[in-house]
């Protein structure tokens, strides 16, 4: 079986190079010439643990290619996988331009069957109007070729997308008959063989299986840090809470950190077109824009209180920032609360130094900002800083130098957005701590 993946972003390329170290023959497309000529040197376009590895021994071994040529990749493989992005448009809902101009141009270049699979996270009904888009275009052209159309939403997750792509817990798909089935069975075999589950639908109940996944999780976060914000109030540690709630095993472990709010290309995006979904359908989602709007308040209330202690105004003020990234283990900086708190310092006229691992020079891209420096390691950001934030818990952070930190910082004042320190150590330390939900250390 060989396989063609259109866009290589994250889940694209992540999907490419698995499938490639299982055996198959992959051809990844992209409309971006820069990415594609990168992929083929060998060369990761994004941050990923694992991925240069695959990269480099499947592209040695000429199982896997990149292209910009759309009748190249289509021609290629009987199994075509849609992994373009799905953005939120200005009204919440997914703009799907991507993923349409994909199934256009697949129709443009079909000439023999083929198995359609889209694993872009996308509204129900979409993979329908892909069908649709297919026939239509083949219509123009006159030509009568079957096909058939998949769903089959991706669980990755950035920071482990290799391991779980090769290890997924489950594999969801949603086929329209037996016969597509049939070849998804045949296409997961390895997958399954490892231990994968397939879960096999309908179209529509796989659509929306990938948003209840993704606003599930999103709702844990944000119930969480809405108990935060009452620990604050009433004086109680959102920790213990924590604690306490996960040992409640209908409750679980996972998903109920406190924080300074969810960020990334997923879940925000999502949790709003799922939104979009139910008014479409006039159906009022309440729970979920409730998550929304609690998530815009917690990064919002974070950068409201770290203001309200340093001064509303920051002429000759200097913030240092550690992580810009959503959350670690990726370079991915969409939504990420970091950039929302760097320009609402900016906007009070602060000067700001950040550092981040691998994302630093994305979120340099992205601010464009005089008053935004990029440093190489996480102490020169101390230097003569007023503040200390804290918005990504990579593992650095975990255990700085604290009286380095210390002499090195103009006042030694952290604002912690993700609760990486223990308070009881912080105080022995002299550090004015700040974190979320729970008591602040030193504080005037
Ligand atoms: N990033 C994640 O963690 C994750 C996890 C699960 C699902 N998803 C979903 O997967 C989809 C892709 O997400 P991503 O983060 O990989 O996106 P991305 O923005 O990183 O990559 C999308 C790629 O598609 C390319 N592209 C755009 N139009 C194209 C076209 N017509 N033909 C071929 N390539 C085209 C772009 O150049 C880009 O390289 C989205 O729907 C997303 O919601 C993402």
């Amino acid at each position: 079986m060989k396989i063609s993946v259109f866009g290589t972003g994250y889940v694209g390329l992540a999907t490419g190079v698995c499938f490639a170290d299982m055996g198959y023959t992959v051809v990844c497309l992209d409309i971006d010439p820069e990415k594609v000529n990168k992929l083929n040197l060998g060369i990761p376009t994004i941050f990923e643990p694992g991925l240069e590895e695959l990269l480099k021994r499947n592209l040695a071994a000429e199982r896997l290619s990149f292209t910009t040529d759309y009748k190249k990749a289509v021609d290629a493989s009987d199994i075509l996988f849609i992994a373009v992005g799905t953005p939120s448009d200005e009204n919440g809902s997914a703009n799907l331009s991507y993923v349409v101009s994909a199934a256009e141009s697949i129709g443009q270049f079909m000439t023999s069957k083929k198995t359609i699979m889209t694993k872009s996270t996308v509204p129900v009904g979409t993979n329908f109007l892909i069908k649709k888009t297919i026939s239509e275009t083949l219509k123009k052209r006159n030509a009568q070729i079957e096909f058939d159309i998949v769903s089959n939403p991706e669980f990755l997750r950035e920071g482990t997308a290799i391991q779980d792509c090769l290890n997924p817990d489950r594999i969801v798909v949603g086929v329209e008959h037996e016969r597509a089935a049939k070849v998804i069975r045949r296409l997961y075999e390895p997958f399954i063989k490892n231990g994968a589950k397939m879960i096999e639908m309908d179209i529509s109940s796989a659509e929306v299986t990938k948003y209840a996944a993704n606003a599930f999780l999103a709702t844990k976060i944000s119930i969480m840090n809405e108990f935060s914000r009452l620990c604050d109030k009433v004086g109680a540690n959102i920790e213990n809470v924590r604690i306490g709630l996960s040992a409640d095993h209908r409750i679980g472990p996972h998903f109920i950190y406190a924080g300074v709010g969810y960020g990334g290309s997923c879940f925000p995006k999502d949790v709003k077109a799922l939104i979009h979904t139910g008014q479409t359908h006039d159906e009022q989602l309440h729970i979920l824009e409730a998550v929304e709007k609690t998530n815009q308040y917690q990064r919002q209330r974070f950068v409201e209180r770290i203001l309200s202690r340093i001064g509303k105004t920051g002429q000759g003020k200097k913030v240092a920032v550690w992580g810009v990234a959503f959350k670690p283990g990726t370079d991915d900086i969409r939504e990420s609360p970091s950039l929302y708190a760097i320009e609402k310092f900016v906007e009070a006229g602060y000067t700001v130094e950040a550092y981040d691992p691998v994302a630093a020079e994305n979120a340099r891209v992205s601010l464009n900002s005089k008053q935004v420096t990029f440093k190489s390691s996480q102490d020169e950001v101390l230097n003569d800083a007023d503040v200390l934030c804290i918005f990504t818990e990579w593992k650095s952070f975990l255990q700085p130098d604290f009286p380095k930190l210390k002499k090195l910082m103009k006042k030694p004042i952290v604002f912690d957005g993700r609760n990486i320190y223990d308070p009881e150590f912080i105080k022995e330390t002299g550090i004015e701590y700040h974190s979320i939900g729970r008591p602040s250390i030193g504080a005037p």
